[in-house]
C-alpha cells in the first residue's frame, strides 16, 4: 500500500494500467488497494475515466534529501523504514550492529510503537512523526541528567516555531496543548550510564492525524490545532536543528542552563497535582523543577523533590 501511496504522492494523475505494472498487480486489485488507503488513511482520491486516479492533496512521504534540504544545521544520517515495529528497537539494533552515532531512525508506520510505562504508541502510516535519535555519551551521568526534559523542550520549540503556539510541557516530558498529548518521549539507555552508553530518544509527534479511535487518553495534532496539514520532512529537519542546538548547551552548561526556559513552558506550574507512582500516591503543588530536572511539589507546606521515569504527574480537580 505505502508503494502506491509513493506513486501517488506527486499528486498528478496515474492510470490504472501503469500503476498495476509498477506493482506487478492487476487493475482490480490496484482498485482495491486505493480503497483502503481511502478508508486507512482518511485520504480523498480522485477518480476520473481515461486519465486514472489522483490524490486529492498531494502526501509528502519522509525523505532523507528532503529533510536534508530544509535543515539548516544539522547533518545527522537519517535511516528512514517504511514499516517497523518501533523506531526505538530498531535503533537499539543498530547500535547492536555498530552503526556510529549520532544518527536518526524515521518510519512511517510503527506497529508495535512503545510508550511510556509500557503503553503502546498508536502510530499509524503516512500521518505522524516517528523518531529515534541516537546518541553515544560518555560524560558520565551529569549527561543524563535532565535530557529527557530537553528533549521535551526541543519539541515545544519546534512545534510553537510551526505554529502550534499552544505546546506546553508536562513533567517529566510529555507536549500538551490544553490536557491533550500532542507528542510523547521515551528514553532508552544501553551500556554503563556512568561511563560509555548510548542512549536512544525516541519521540513521537501527532502531525497529520485527525482521527485515531485506539488512542486511550486525550490526545491532539499539530493539524488540528494549526488548522493545516504540515510536510512532516520540514517538522523532521527543524526538530534536529532546535534538537542540535539544546543537546549541545545541555552537553557544555548542563541542564540548569535549561531549566528557565523549561519552568517557562510548563503547563502545570503552580497547580495541584497528585504524583502517581504505582499504587502510591502524594498530592502536593508544582513548585518547578531543579537543576536536575527533578520536580519541586510543596506537600503540606514543605518542599520535596522527586525524579524517576516510572513516576505520573495528574491534576487535581481543585487546580
Ligand atoms: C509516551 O508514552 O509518551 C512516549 C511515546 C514515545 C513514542 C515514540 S514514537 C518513536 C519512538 N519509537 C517508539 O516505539 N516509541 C517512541
Amino acid at each position: 500500500m505505502l508503494t502506491l501511496l509513493k506513486l501517488l504522492g506527486d499528486g498528478r494523475f496515474h492510470s490504472g494500467q501503469v500503476l498495476g505494472a509498477a506493482l506487478g498487480i492487476s487493475r482490480s486489485a490496484v482498485w482495491k488497494q486505493l480503497q483502503h488507503l481511502e478508508a486507512e488513511l482518511g485520504l480523498s482520491i480522485h477518480k476520473v475515466r481515461g486519465r486514472g486516479y489522483q490524490l486529492a492533496t498531494p502526501v509528502a512521504l519522509l525523505d532523507p534529501v528532503e529533510i536534508s534540504r530544509y535543515s539548516a544545521a544539522c547533518a545527522w544520517p537519517v535511516f528512514v523504514f517504511d514499516s517497523i515495529d518501533s523506531t526505538n528497537a530498531e535503533a537499539l539494533r543498530s547500535i547492536e550492529r555498530g552503526v556510529a552515532a549520532p544518527f536518526v531512525v524515521l518510519a512511517e508506520r510503527q506497529v508495535s510503537g512503545r510508550g511510556r510505562r509500557g503503553r503502546k504508541w498508536v502510530s499509524p502510516i503516512a500521518e505522524n512523526i516517528y523518531y529515534s535519535l541516537v546518541l553515544r555519551m560518555d560524560g558520565g551521568m551529569r549527561q543524563l541528567e535532565g535530557l529527557s526534559l530537553v528533549v521535551g523542550l526541543a519539541v515545544m520549540r519546534t512545534l510553537r516555531e510551526l505554529g502550534v503556539t499552544g505546546a506546553g510541557l508536562k513533567w517529566p516530558n510529555d507536549v500538551l496543548v490544553g490536557r491533550k498529548k500532542i507528542a510523547g518521549i521515551l528514553l532508552e539507555l544501553v551500556g554503563d550510564p556512568a561511563d560509555v552508553c548510548h542512549v536512544v530518544l525516541g519521540v513521537g509527534i501527532n502531525v497529520n492525524m485527525q482521527v485515531a479511535d485506539e488512542v486511550d487518553q486525550q490526545w491532539s495534532s499539530m493539524r488540528l490545532e494549526a488548522g493545516r496539514a504540515f510536510d512532516r520532512n520540514h517538522v523532521v529537519a527543524l526538530l534536529n536543528d532546535v534538537l542540535q542546538e539544546h543537546l549541545s548547551r545541555h552537553r557544555s552548561e548542563g541542564f540548569v542552563a535549561l531549566q528557565g526556559e523549561w519552568e517557562n513552558g510548563h503547563l502545570w506550574q503552580g497547580c495541584s497535582v497528585s504524583l502517581v507512582a504505582g499504587v502510591n500516591q502524594v498530592d502536593g503543588v508544582v513548585m518547578g523543577i531543579n537543576g536536575q530536572g527533578a520536580l519541586r511539589l510543596s506537600v503540606g507546606g514543605v518542599e520535596k523533590v522527586f525524579s524517576g521515569g516510572e513516576l505520573s504527574l495528574r491534576l487535581r480537580d481543585d487546580s
